[in-house]
């Protein structure tokens, strides 16, 4: 089957609804077009018409600095037409469900939705009621895709070659959808993947997705080439997991001091947003081995990247 359409490679995928089951020809066309997208936004007026005509509905259930404004960002940049839902004081306070909410937004004529909701698989029931394409922004704490591919970005940006590199996701990993998308991201790129944090915000059976589990932070902070920070997510926690975020801190808590036992080139991410004086700390937070801020602007590059590529689909997708 021809996969390209005026000269443009097609994704295999029609949605975005998480890495899971992605191929690696996929996220490698993503990660090519967003470092294509990237230049743009280098250039003075930073804007393409590849979207133009093209509508884009936001839908945002849960709430967020970065994605929201990467996504919006992203749309405009691509010269979209873009609306934001604002669910809290939209007609679904009245009883409307959301499949309803969508199907009359819909109606409006629209291509594309980019929802995040807590609930995983809203985007699967949209993604079955509705013609449009589907991206997810993230779903409680199932897939959030679109992060992943910005940290795989910001990654094989400074390590080209992930073979065999050890990265290493610390922190809140069981309430964290930005962990499962990196796992099956960092996989397909062929990384040894390392989770790392209390056992009490490990999954139980995470070994059975195919990564290393330590319970040793130095061990982590000695073997790692790439470190992913994680959020400890207050609002999805139910009962306690830890004494105190003064005992996280000192216990898991990312210090310039513990990093003195790293290797020299290590890369630290941290997907936003950061709890300075928990998870990191504010030297190694604007120290030299992150790339916190690139993350953020890979983040549009790569909304771009999906976005468009994503658009072939819009009248075809079921
Ligand atoms: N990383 C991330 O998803 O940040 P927001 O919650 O601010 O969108």
């Amino acid at each position: 089957m021809d996969d390209t359409v005026k000269g443009t490679k097609l994704l295999k995928t029609k949605h975005l609804l998480g890495i899971k089951g992605m191929c690696r020809e996929d996220l490698e066309l993503i990660l090519q077009t967003s470092e294509s997208f990237k230049q743009v936004l280098d250039t003075p007026n930073k804007k393409v018409a590849a979207l133009k005509g093209v509508t884009v509905v936001n839908m945002f259930f849960e709430n967020s600095t970065r994605t929201k404004i990467s996504f919006e960002m992203a749309e405009k940049r691509l010269s979209a037409d873009v609306v934001n839902f604002a669910a809290s004081s939209s007609s679904l306070k009245k009883g409307e469900t959301l499949i309803d909410t969508a199907k009359n937004i819909e109606a409006m004529k629209i291509d594309m939705v980019v929802m995040r909701h807590s609930t995983p698989g809203a985007h699967k029931m949209l993604m079955d009621n509705l013609n449009s394409i589907i991206i997810n922004a993230g779903d409680g704490a199932h897939e959030h895709p679109t992060q992943a591919i910005l940290d795989l970005m910001s990654i094989v940006q400074k390590k080209p070659n992930l073979k065999g590199k050890r990265v290493t996701l610390v922190g809140d990993i069981v309430h964290s959808r930005v962990a499962m998308s990196n796992i099956h991201a960092l996989k397909l790129y062929g990384a040894k993947v390392q989770v790392c944090g209390p056992s009490t915000l490990i999954p139980k059976d995470i070994e059975k997705m195919g990564v290393e589990v330590t319970y040793d932070l130095d061990e982590a902070i000695r073997n790692s080439d790439v470190m992913n920070i994680l959020r400890i997510q207050l609002e999805r926690h139910v009962g306690a997991s830890f004494p105190s975020l003064r005992e996280y801190h000192n216990y898991w808590g990312i210090t310039n001091e513990k990093l003195a036992r790293a290797k020299n080139d290590i890369l630290i991410l941290h997907p936003g947003p950061m709890n300075r004086g928990v998870e990191i700390d504010d030297d190694v937070a604007d120290g030299d081995h992150q790339v916190i801020l690139d993350q953020v602007l890979n983040g549009v590059a790569s909304r771009m990247a999906v976005l468009y590529l994503l658009s072939a689909n819009i009248g075809g997708a079921k």
